[in-house]
């Protein structure tokens, strides 16, 4: 199974503030949704409330310690990261993407083949970060580059990294 974390991370590597996304990108929401759409979404609690509802044509697989956390049908809860990928592997997911938010990040990014990154030229206050990318582990294997308009608040860029 391929792991993929897939975030948009500003030059601070902020990602978040007060449980929410702190811009406007439209091009980064389409790539999501292109990106993700018909697989298997992992997240964290904390993430999965800030969408407010599920994401349509995708799994979605929920960590969180709360025994009592209620699951929506068709969709799946775990008590550990390690028990949702070995659920994954169990069904045979081909593609499994790690939607954050900070602290799933954290505790993936050594397990991740991929990162698909889209780079938000800004520096936020945040309360909420993306791991360090550490050239020793990781390659640049594409980048794409976007001036702001209307519909997006920031200069961007789509970039990918492969595990060395
Ligand atoms: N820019 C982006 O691409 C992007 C993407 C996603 C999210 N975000 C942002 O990130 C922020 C949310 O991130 P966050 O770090 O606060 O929270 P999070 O990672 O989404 O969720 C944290 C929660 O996940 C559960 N959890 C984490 N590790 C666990 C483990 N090892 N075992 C069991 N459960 C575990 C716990 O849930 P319980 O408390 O229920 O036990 C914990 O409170 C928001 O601001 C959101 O907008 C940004």
């Amino acid at each position: 199974m391929k792991i993929i974390l897939i975030a948009a991370v500003a030059e601070n590597r902020v990602i978040g503030k007060d449980n929410q996304l702190i811009w406007k990108l439209s091009a980064d929401l389409k790539r999501f949704k292109n990106l993700t759409s018909g697989h298997y979404i992992l997240m964290g609690r904390k993430t999965f409330e800030s969408l407010g509802r599920p994401l349509p044509n995708r799994t979605h697989l929920i960590i969180t310690r709360n025994p009592d956390f209620e699951t929506l049908e068709g969709h799946y809860s775990f008590r550990t990261i390690e028990d949702a990928i070995i659920f994954c592997n169990k069904i045979e997911v081909e593609k499994l993407f790690i939607i954050g938010g900070g602290e799933i990040y954290r505790q993936t990014i050594d397990l991740a083949d991929e990162l698909e990154i889209t780079e938000v030229n800004t520096e936020p206050e945040g309360d909420t970060f993306f791991p360090e990318i550490k050239d020793s582990l990781w390659i640049e294997t594409y980048r794409e580059e976007f001036p702001a308009d209307e519909k997006n608040e920031f200069d961007y860029a789509f970039v990918t990294y492969e595990k060395k």
